[in-house]
């Protein structure tokens, strides 16, 4: 069947390699990317933050004075574009607004965002380019669902346009006062968010997205059931229930030409799944840069997360020690989260010397190298709506110990000893004595080396790249028009 190219715009506050406080920026980073592959012609915008140097990536300024309708009159922002990887990017400059040092948490984020996100769909008209679809990403664009089905319902250049509403993470809502619909001039007596909601003095951004948005989705299947339930539904879970028949879940992928131990030049020796020498040499590697004692025997765990109690940080404190001091495991931590964490693996690596390094810090670098010089990845999460490290290990052969939560559980399969099948380790209950039990049940089987490579195999053959997500997308952005077109005929 040959599909028909769609036009999507995709908008959203961070994408790498501009602007990244979390992995939302990597999908942003990603995603178009596999879209283009496939055909389709996708266009992203974000802001143009205060760092983000014209020369450095090459910024050509394409709209010089573009007027943007904010509260009751206008207001200016100037276009520029750039391309990464064939994919256009228009970012949305203005320079009270996002010539700042950071990206959001500022007293006025509720006009900020709504006026990147009036640009960035008044761009598309001046630049001539009407999108079939906007693929909006957390709260920072939710706006724009609600003004496609509100005020922009019968624009001549957007009544045929769907909405797609991702949420990364629901904990984060875009929880401002009532001012914010003034500013986005929409109206509020349309909606009520929540049944029984306490908070009726707030709008919640994100929540009128799902309300209005043609299709929802979330990063992983088991996130997309779990928030339904109050104890995981931040409050919206009424709402989200109201909309399940348009809520999906869709896996992320990682990046296959970053994370590639066979053609990764950040690491000490490269491999594949038919030539696996070099993940010992990446071991030798790792240990002797972080201090650690050099011998391929000693199984050494590591940890890249922020260190903190939602990551699950507190569980792997509870246990730790007892490894250290009764299996004599290595750990490698690296990043930056609660003090006490900080203060508590500074103590461990001075007592622990050549057996735990901790690095405070997020570095790049140091992350290929711990993906590719470790053999276990602890990644404890109580929430975890899709993840990325866990994969990222797997395709490095590093056998991730998680809990099943989230895109923890839809991507690693717990080892079953009778059928010798499983990526990984994973339990039920995010307790200390889970996780103690459970890299207890790892560490045993990691003497059996023969065993032990065909899990680590069946991990890095696992298939989590962008093109098997973006066939999912593509089907999303199609059951959104269908949806956008339904809804239309019937309020018309
Ligand atoms: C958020 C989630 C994380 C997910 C990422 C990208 O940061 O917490 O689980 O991987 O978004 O979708």
């Amino acid at each position: 069947m040959i599909q028909h190219p769609l036009r999507i715009l995709i908008v959203a506050a961070e994408m790498v390699p501009f602007a990244k406080t979390g992995g939302l920026a990597d999908v942003i980073g990603a995603l178009p990317k596999a879209l283009r592959a496939a055909g389709h012609d996708v266009c992203v915008v974000m802001p143009r933050y205060g760092w983000i140097a014209p020369e450095r990536f090459d910024l050509q300024t394409i709209l010089p004075a573009l007027a943007v309708p904010i509260e009751e009159g206008y207001d200016q922002a100037m276009v520029q574009a750039t391309v990464v990887a064939d994919v256009p990017v228009w970012f949305v400059a203005h320079d009270t607004y996002f010539n700042r040092d950071g990206m959001s948490m500022y007293d006025d984020d509720d006009r900020r965002f709504v006026f990147f996100c009036r640009a960035a769909l008044e761009l598309t008209r001046a630049l001539d380019w009407q999108p079939d679809v906007i693929h909006c990403h957390d709260w920072h664009t939710a706006i724009i669902p609600n003004w496609l089905r509100t005020v922009l319902r019968d624009d001549t250049w957007f009544m045929h346009t769907a909405s797609l509403l991702t949420i990364h993470n629901l904990a984060f809502q875009g929880v401002f006062g009532h001012r914010v619909l003034e500013i986005a001039g929409v109206p509020q007596v349309d909606f009520e968010i929540t049944e029984g909601s306490a908070r009726n003095d707030t709008v919640t951004l994100l929540g009128r997205g799902i309300y209005y948005a043609d299709i929802i989705n979330t990063v992983s299947p088991s996130y997309a059931r779990e928030i339904l339930s109050p104890d995981a539904g931040h409050g919206l879970d009424a709402l989200l229930r109201s909309r399940r028949d348009r809520l999906y879940g869709v896996l992320n992928g990682i990046d296959g030409d970053v994370y590639n131990p066979a053609h990764d030049h950040n690491i000490a020796a490269s491999y594949s799944l038919y030539q696996l020498e070099g993940k010992a040499t990446c071991k030798a590697a790792l240990q002797t840069m972080l201090g650690l004692q050099v011998d391929a025997k000693i199984p050494l765990l590591s940890v890249i997360s922020r260190l903190t109690n939602l990551k699950g940080f507190d569980l792997i404190d509870e246990i730790i020690e007892s490894f250290l001091r009764i299996h004599g495991v290595q750990l490698v931590v690296m990043g930056t989260g609660q003090q006490r964490y900080h203060d508590r693996l500074t103590e461990l690596q001075a007592r622990f010397p050549g057996q735990v390094a901790f690095r405070l810090t997020f570095d790049e670098e140091l992350a290929h190298h711990i993906y590719a010089g470790a053999d276990m990845f602890v990644m404890p999460s109580r929430v975890e709506p899709c993840g990325i490290s866990q994969m990222i290990a797997m395709r490095y052969g590093t056998v991730p110990i998680v809990h099943a939560t989230g895109g923890l559980r839809d991507t690693v399969r717990d080892y079953q000893p009778i059928t010798n099948d499983g990526t990984g380790f994973v339990f039920a209950e995010p307790q200390a004595t889970a996780l103690r039990q459970t890299i207890e049940r790892a560490l045993t089987l990691y003497t059996d080396a023969p065993v032990w490579l065909q899990l680590m195999l069946r991990g890095m053959a696992s298939d989590f790249t962008w093109p098997a997500a973006a066939v999912h997308y593509i089907d999303l952005y199609q059951r959104a028009m269908a949806a956008h077109a339904t809804d239309y005929e019937r309020n018309a």
